[in-house]
C-alpha cells in the first residue's frame, strides 16, 4: 500500500490546474447509457472512482475508450445487455446506484446491490427508491439486491424528504425518457446536477428549473449521444486554495469555476486572507490583517460544501482563535479529527459540532486516511506541520484528486509517494 511522506514548512507558491469534476463526471458517464451511439466526454479526470464507473457501464454492455493523457472518454452504447450491477462494484463506489435511472428508463429493469455502509455515514438510498416508485416502478429487496421493475416509467410528482444530490441525479435520468411530465421538488442545486442537466438537454431532453429546487421534466421518446465537457472540480479547487491558506502561501488555481466555490471564498476572506478572482481562476495570499478563526455550517449548495469541511478544519487548527464547524449533511464526518489531534490539533467534538482552538504549529506524526476528503485534510495538515509526516491508506485520496503529488510538487511542497508502506 502506498504512503505519502510530507515534510511541512514550505510556503506554497504558484499555480494549480484544476481537473474535471469527479462528482459531475460520474453521473455523466452513467447518463451516456440513455442513448444509443457514441458519447464523447472531455475533461474527464483520471481517478479511481471514474475508472470504477467505467467498469460499471461496461458491465451493462457499453464499450469504452479512456484516453487518460487527453482526459477524453468515449462510451459506445447499443442495447443494454445486462441490468445487474454486482455487489463488488457497488461496495467499491456507492455512486454505482446512479445506473437505476437509465436502466429503468431504457430496459425497464434494474438489479442493483443495495450499497452498504460508508465511513462518513449510513447514506441510505430510500429517496432514490421512493422517487422511482412515484414514477411507476416496483421496488423489491432480495438477498441484498434492489430489484426495480417498470414497464415504462410514467411521469410523476415527487418531493424529496431530504436534499439529495444522488437522488436528484438518479431521478432526473429516469424522468427524461419517462412517459409524461415529472415534477421533482426539493432538488439538489449543486453545479454537478446542473452539469448533468445541461448534458441531458444537449442529448435532447426537455428540462426546466436546473439549479433550483424544482425541476420539471417532459419525457421524450429518445435521446442522442453527444460530446460534452465536464465542468471543473469545485472541491479539488477549494482544496488547493486551502493548501495555499494553511501554508500562508500565494497560490492561484486555474481552469476553475470561481462561482462554484463562493461560500469558501467568502469564508477565507472573512478569516483575513487576500482573495482575487477572475473568469476561470482564483488566487489566495496572506492578507494585511491578522488571521482569525471561522464559523461554518455545512449545507446543500450554495452553502458551505460538506466535502470541504475536513480540509477547512485542518486550516482552522492553525488559525488564531476559536473556530466552530457544524456538519449538517452526514452523521459521521469527523473521522479526520482523531488523526489531526495526533498532530497536536486542539479539537473538541460534541455530536456534529466541532470546536477548534488554533495552534501556532502542528507537529508531524504517522497518520492514516479513512475516506477521501478526510485524507485531503491530513495532506493539508502535513504541509503545515513541523517535521515529516507519514500518511497511510492514501488510496482514499486517489479516488478524487488527480495528480495530487504532481500538483503539490508544482506548488513547492515537499511530498514523496512511496510504495510498500504499512496499512
Ligand atoms: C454526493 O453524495 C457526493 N457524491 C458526495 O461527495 C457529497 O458529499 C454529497 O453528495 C453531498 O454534497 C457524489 O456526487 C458521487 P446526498 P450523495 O444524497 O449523493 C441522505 C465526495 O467526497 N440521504 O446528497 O450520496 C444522506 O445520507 C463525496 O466526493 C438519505 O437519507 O449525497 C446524507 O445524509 C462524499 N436518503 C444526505 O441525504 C437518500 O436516499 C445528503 O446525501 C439519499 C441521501
Amino acid at each position: 500500500m502506498d504512503i505519502y511522506k510530507i515534510t511541512g514548512g514550505a510556503t506554497l507558491q504558484g499555480e494549480a490546474p484544476i481537473s474535471g469534476a469527479k462528482n459531475a463526471a460520474l453521473p455523466l458517464i452513467v447518463a451516456s447509457l440513455l442513448a444509443e451511439g457514441e458519447t464523447v466526454l472531455t475533461n474527464v479526470p483520471n481517478l479511481q472512482d471514474v475508472r470504477t464507473m467505467i467498469k460499471v457501464v461496461q458491465c451493462l454492455g457499453a464499450q469504452t475508450d479512456f484516453d487518460t493523457d487527453a482526459n477524453v472518454l468515449k462510451i459506445r452504447v447499443a442495447a443494454l445487455t445486462n441490468a445487474e450491477v454486482p455487489y463488488d462494484l457497488v461496495k467499491t463506489m456507492r455512486a454505482s446506484v446512479y445506473v437505476m435511472g437509465p436502466l429503468l428508463a431504457r430496459a425497464g429493469e434494474a438489479d442493483v446491490s443495495l450499497p452498504g455502509g460508508c465511513a462518513i455515514g449510513e447514506r441510505p438510498i430510500d429517496i432514490h427508491l421512493s422517487g422511482f416508485e412515484a414514477m411507476g416502478a416496483t421496488i423489491e429487496l432480495e438477498h441484498g439486491y434492489i430489484k426495480a421493475r417498470a414497464e415504462r416509467l410514467s411521469g410523476g410528482r415527487f418531493v424529496m424528504r431530504n436534499v439529495s444530490v444522488g437522488a436528484t441525479a438518479n431521478l432526473l435520468m429516469g424522468a427524461v425518457l419517462a412517459d409524461g411530465e415529472t415534477v421533482l421538488e426539493n432538488c439538489a442545486k449543486e453545479p454537478d446536477i446542473v452539469d448533468l442537466g445541461r448534458f441531458l438537454v444537449k442529448m435532447g431532453a426537455t428540462i426546466e428549473g436546473l439549479g433550483t429546487d424544482r425541476i420539471i421534466v417532459q419525457g421524450v421518446p429518445k435521446l442522442s449521444a453527444v460530446t460534452y465537457r465536464v465542468m471543473p472540480d469545485r472541491i479539488e479547487a477549494g482544496t488547493y486554495l486551502l493548501a495555499g491558506a494553511i501554508t500562508r502561501g500565494s497560490v492561484k488555481i486555474v481552469r476553475a469555476e470561481p462561482d462554484h466555490i463562493g461560500a469558501l471564498i467568502q469564508m477565507l476572506g472573512e478569516m483575513g486572507f487576500a482573495i482575487e478572482t477572475g473568469s476561470d481562476w482564483v488566487s489566495i495570499a496572506p492578507g494585511d490583517r491578522a488571521l482569525s478563526g471561522a464559523f461554518i455550517r455545512t449545507l446543500p449548495y450554495p452553502g458551505f460544501p460538506t466535502d470541504l469541511q475536513a480540509p477547512m478544519m485542518s486550516l482552522m487548527t492553525t488559525a488564531p482563535g476559536i473556530s466552530v464547524i457544524i456538519e449538517t449533511i452526514f452523521e459521521n464526518r469527523f473521522t479526520h479529527v482523531g488523526e489531526l489531534r495526533r498532530m497536536g490539533a486542539d479539537i473538541t467534538t460534541e455530536g456534529n459540532v466541532a470546536i477548534i482552538k488554533g495552534q501556532e504549529r502542528l507537529s508531524s506524526a504517522t497518520i492514516m486516511m479513512s475516506d477521501l476528503r478526510a485524507g485531503a485534510a491530513l495532506v493539508l495538515a502535513a504541509l503545515a506541520a513541523q517535521g515529516t509526516t507519514e500518511i497511510r491508506r492514501i488510496y482514499h485520496s486517489d479516488r478524487g484528486y488527480e495528480k495530487l503529488t504532481e500538483k503539490l510538487l508544482g506548488l513547492g511542497a515537499d511530498i514523496k509517494r512511496e510504495a510498500g508502506g504499512k496499512l
